[in-house]
């Protein structure tokens, strides 16, 4: 094959481009530097306080920003309320009666309007609030590249579509696939389930009439007697009752969700399941082990699911209120 120096100045120039460590097209690490400098300060604290009134909100604001950026991309979608004309995602079912932190952005915003009107959007505040919440709670601290715009619709039916604690981890793979996420991010994302409570009607199926009549075998035996007294199995009333997705730790974030893998005792289906898999048990055993590889792989995969789908530059708009479009 004959190189021309055109040829040759191409693969020069877009190699280069491809290697330059830019995240994801056009966000910027300080992309608020000079229109909302005390951005941070002001996320920082209003999540300081909404945590130290209720150790939980750290566990939900998480939580909002993977909904947020799994519908739509990162695009505050799940913060627009329903109106006549269209619904929004706070009633699909992942989301209903149990999202929670919608309050603690409003107030987020409210402060910010006051400090930088119009200027930073609900989707940055979503993925800054997650960052804080992170960090408060005992987690890492990552760089968050901001600029992030609001979008103008919400999805209840991809809402719905949200990974699902009762579908196999196949499943679950896929739908981060799609997202442009991979296994890796699986294993590294769900230890967000190291903080935070889930309902009984959410793992219930396991602790009665699982197989062959008997609970689950993956569910450690002394869990399960503290679950079953919580979610009685004939007492609808108890479906809504809340158990800590990490046993031993459930306010700290920490590799404590790992090691209760590794003993059987995950939460949910979809917890336990990820020792069902030879590759990401290996990876599992590894967070187990090694705190510090969590915290730094942790930090990474959220930077990349805070990228997904993201509206920049002239799309979307800053909404004024993050429940309504302008
Ligand atoms: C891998 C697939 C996932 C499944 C199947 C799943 C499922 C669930 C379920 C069923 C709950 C309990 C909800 C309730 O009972 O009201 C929950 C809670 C939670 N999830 Fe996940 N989740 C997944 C991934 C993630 C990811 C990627 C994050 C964040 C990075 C996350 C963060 C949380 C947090 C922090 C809570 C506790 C929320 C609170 O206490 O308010 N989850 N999840
Ligand atoms: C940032 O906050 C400080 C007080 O913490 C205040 O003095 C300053 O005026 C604020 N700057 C802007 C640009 O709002
Ligand atoms: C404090 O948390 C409780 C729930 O635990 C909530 O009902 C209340 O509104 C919160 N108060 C403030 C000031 O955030
Ligand atoms: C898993 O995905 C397959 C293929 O898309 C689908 O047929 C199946 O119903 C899903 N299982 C669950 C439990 O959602
Ligand atoms: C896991 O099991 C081992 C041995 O049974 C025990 O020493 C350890 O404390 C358990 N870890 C957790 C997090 O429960
Ligand atoms: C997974 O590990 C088990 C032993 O723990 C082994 O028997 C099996 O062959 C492995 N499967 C794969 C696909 O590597
Ligand atoms: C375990 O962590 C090390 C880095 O400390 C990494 O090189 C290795 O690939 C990891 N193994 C798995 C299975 O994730």
């Amino acid at each position: 094959m004959d190189q021309n120096p055109h040829s040759l100045f191409f693969v020069t120039f877009f190699g280069l481009l491809l290697l330059s460590p830019r995240v994801s097209c056009q966000l910027d690490y300080k992309f608020y530097a000079s229109t909302c400098p005390n951005l941070t300060k002001i996320v920082r604290y209003s999540v300081w306080s909404a945590i130290a009134n209720d150790t939980r909100m750290a566990a939900s604001l998480l939580r909002l920003h993977f909904h947020d950026c799994f519908v739509n991309g990162c695009d505050a979608s799940v913060l627009l309320d329903d109106t006549g004309a269209t619904k929004g995602e706070k009633n699909a079912f992942p989301n209903k009666n149990s999202a929670r932190g919608y309050e603690v952005i409003d107030t987020i915003k409210t402060n910010l309007e006051k400090a930088c009107p119009s200027t930073v959007s609900c989707a940055d505040v979503l993925t800054l609030a997650a960052r804080e919440a992170v960090f408060l709670a005992g987690g890492s601290y990552w760089d968050v590249p901001l600029g992030r715009r609001d979008g103008t619709t919400a999805s209840e039916s991809e809402a719905n579509n949200l990974p699902s604690p009762f579908e196999p981890l196949e499943n679950i793979t896929a739908k981060f696939t799609s997202k442009g996420l991979d296994v890796k991010d699986v294993v590294v994302l769900s230890g967000a389930h190291t903080i935070g409570f889930a309902q009984c009607f959410t793992f219930k199926s396991r602790l009665f009439k699982f197989a062959d009549g008997k609970p689950d075998p993956t569910l450690d035996a002394s869990l399960l007697q503290t679950l079953q007294s919580t979610c009685p199995e004939d007492d609808a009333d108890s479906d809504t009752k809340l158990s800590p997705l990490d046993s031993v730790t459930s306010t700290k974030f920490d590799n404590i969700y790992y090691k209760n893998l590794v003993n059987n005792s995950g939460l949910l289906k979809s917890d336990q399941a990820l020792m069902g898999d030879n590759k990401t048990a290996s990876m599992v055993i590894n967070y187990s082990k090694f705190p510090y590889l969590f915290y730094r792989d942790f930090a990474a995969s959220m930077v990349k699911m805070a990228s997904i789908g993201v509206l920049t530059g002239q799309s979307g708009e800053i909404r004024k209120n993050c429940r309504v479009v302008n």
